[in-house]
C-alpha cells in the first residue's frame, strides 16, 4: 500500500430483521458503485440467529466493533416471534448504550417536492436537522412493576437525565449548526431546544439550565425554545422555519416520524447514531416493517442516504455525494418504490440507484 493512502476504511454491517435484510443488500450495492475505497463485514446478529441459539450479541461483540471498525451499518431489528424484543433492545440499544453513541443525528430533508404531504413545501423550505440525546432519558428502562397482575399494580418508568448527558448533546447540537451547512451551502443559524418542561419540571429544569449555559457560550447562534406538542403542531403547518432542533431520547424518537412524514415517508429517512472520535453506527429511521417484508417493496433510499451519510462521516465525502445525487435524480425520475410514486421494487430502485452512481463515475 501507498504510504500517502488513507487506510481503508472498515464497515460491520448487520442487516438484521424484516425488511433490514432487503434495503441493506441496496445499500451495499451503491456503496460499491461508488468506489468507496471499504471493507466491509457482515454479522447475522438479528431475530433468526435470537431463535436459533439464544445468541443476540456474543460476548465482547460492542468492543469487536468499536475495536474492529470504523463504523457500523445496521438495518432494522424487531421480529413479530420475538415477543420480548430482547434481541432489539440488546443489539440496537445495546450499541447506542454500551458504546455510548449519545448523538442521534437524524437530518430532516425533503428532496422533491412531489413527497411532501404539505402544500407549497419545496426542498428549499426542509432542510433541517433533529439531534437526539441517545442514552439515557425513559430508554434506560429504568423502574419496575409492583404487583403486577393485581388491581393495585404499580408500574414505574424512570426519566434519566444526567448532567453530563444533557450538556454534552445539547453542546453537539451547536456544534452541529457551525460546522453543518444546509444543502445550498447557507450557515445555519438557529438551535431549537423541544422539552416538556411546563409539566416535567425536574428533568426540564436541568434541560433548561444547560441550554441557557451552553447557548451563552455560542451568542452568534440563535439559541430558541419549543414545548414539543407545540412543536408538533408547527411541523405540520410550516417547516420552513427549523434549522437544528436538540431534544430528549423520548421526544427525538417520536419527532423524527413525523419528520419522516414530512421527506415522504419513513422509506426515505436516514440516521447516525455518533459518539465523535469512536465508532459510530448508521441505520436508516424506520424499523423492520413486518407488514411488508420479504414482498420487495421496501423503500431502500432511507438505507441508501443512510449509507451516504456514513461514507461523508467517514471522509469519504465525494462518494456520499455522488450517491446523494443519484437519489435524488431517481426520486425526480419516479424510478422508485410505491411508497413515493414509483413502480420499482426494492431491487429494482437500488439497481436503479447503483448504475446512476457508476455512470456518473465513468462521465
Ligand atoms: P416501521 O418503521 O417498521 O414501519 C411502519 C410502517 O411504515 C410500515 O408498516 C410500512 O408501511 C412503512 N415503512 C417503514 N419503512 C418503510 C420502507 N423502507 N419502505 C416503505 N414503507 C416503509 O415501524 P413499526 O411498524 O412501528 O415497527 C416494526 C418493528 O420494527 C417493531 O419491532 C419495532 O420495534 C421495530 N423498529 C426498529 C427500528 C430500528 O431497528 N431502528 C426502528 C423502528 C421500529
Ligand atoms: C428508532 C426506533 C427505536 C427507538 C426502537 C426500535 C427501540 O424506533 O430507532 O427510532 O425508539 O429508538
Ligand atoms: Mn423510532
Amino acid at each position: 500500500m501507498d504510504p500517502q493512502e488513507p487506510p481503508k476504511k472498515r464497515i460491520a454491517v448487520i442487516p438484521g430483521d424484516g425488511i433490514g435484510q432487503e434495503v441493506i443488500p441496496q445499500a451495499l450495492k451503491v456503496i460499491r458503485a461508488s468506489g468507496a475505497d471499504v471493507a466491509m463485514s457482515e454479522f447475522d446478529w438479528g431475530a433468526d440467529r435470537y431463535l436459533r441459539d439464544g445468541m443476540t450479541v456474543p460476548p465482547d461483540g460492542f468492543a469487536m466493533l468499536g475495536r474492529d471498525f470504523d463504523a457500523i451499518f445496521a438495518g432494522a431489528f424487531g421480529d413479530p416471534r420475538v415477543k420480548t424484543n430482547i434481541h432489539a433492545k440488546e443489539i440496537l440499544l445495546g450499541m447506542r448504550f454500551k458504546m455510548d453513541l449519545y448523538a442521534n443525528v437524524r437530518p430532516v430533508r425533503l428532496l422533491d417536492a412531489a413527497l411532501c404531504p404539505l402544500k407549497g413545501v419545496e426542498p428549499k423550505d426542509v432542510d433541517f436537522v433533529v439531534i437526539r440525546e441517545n442514552t439515557e432519558g425513559v430508554y434506560t428502562d429504568a423502574g419496575g412493576v409492583f404487583k403486577q397482575g393485581t388491581p393495585d399494580e404499580i408500574a414505574i418508568q424512570e426519566d434519566i437525565n444526567t448532567r453530563k448527558g444533557v450538556e454534552r448533546i445539547i453542546r453537539y447540537a451547536f456544534e452541529y449548526c457551525e460546522q453543518h451547512p444546509k444543502l445550498d451551502g447557507s450557515s445555519r443559524s438557529r438551535v431549537l431546544m423541544v422539552d416538556k418542561s411546563n409539566a416535567m419540571t425536574h428533568a426540564g429544569g436541568l434541560w433548561q439550565r444547560m441550554f441557557k449555559e451552553v447557548s451563552g457560550e455560542h451568542p452568534q447562534i440563535t439559541a430558541q425554545h419549543m414545548y414539543v406538542d407545540a412543536l408538533c403542531m408547527q411541523m405540520v403547518r410550516d417547516p420552513r422555519p427549523f434549522d437544528v432542533i436538540v431534544t430528549n431520547n423520548m421526544f427525538g424518537d417520536i419527532i423524527t416520524d413525523l419528520a419522516a412524514g414530512l421527506q415522504g415517508g419513513l422509506g426515505m429517512a436516514a440516521s447516525g447514531n455518533i459518539h465523535p472520535g469512536k465508532t459510530s453506527m448508521f441505520e436508516p429511521v424506520h424499523g423492520s416493517a413486518p407488514p411488508i417484508a420479504g414482498k420487495n417493496v421496501a423503500n431502500p433510499f432511507g438505507a441508501i442516504l443512510t449509507a451516504a451519510m456514513m461514507l461523508a462521516h467517514m471522509g469519504l465525502t465525494r462518494e456520499a455525494e455522488k450517491i446523494e445525487a443519484a437519489v435524488r435524480e431517481a426520486v425526480r425520475q419516479k424510478k422508485t418504490t410505491q411508497d413515493i410514486g414509483g413502480t420499482l421494487g426494492t431491487r429494482e430502485a437500488g439497481e436503479w440507484v447503483a448504475e446512476r452512481v457508476t455512470k456518473r463515475l465513468s462521465s
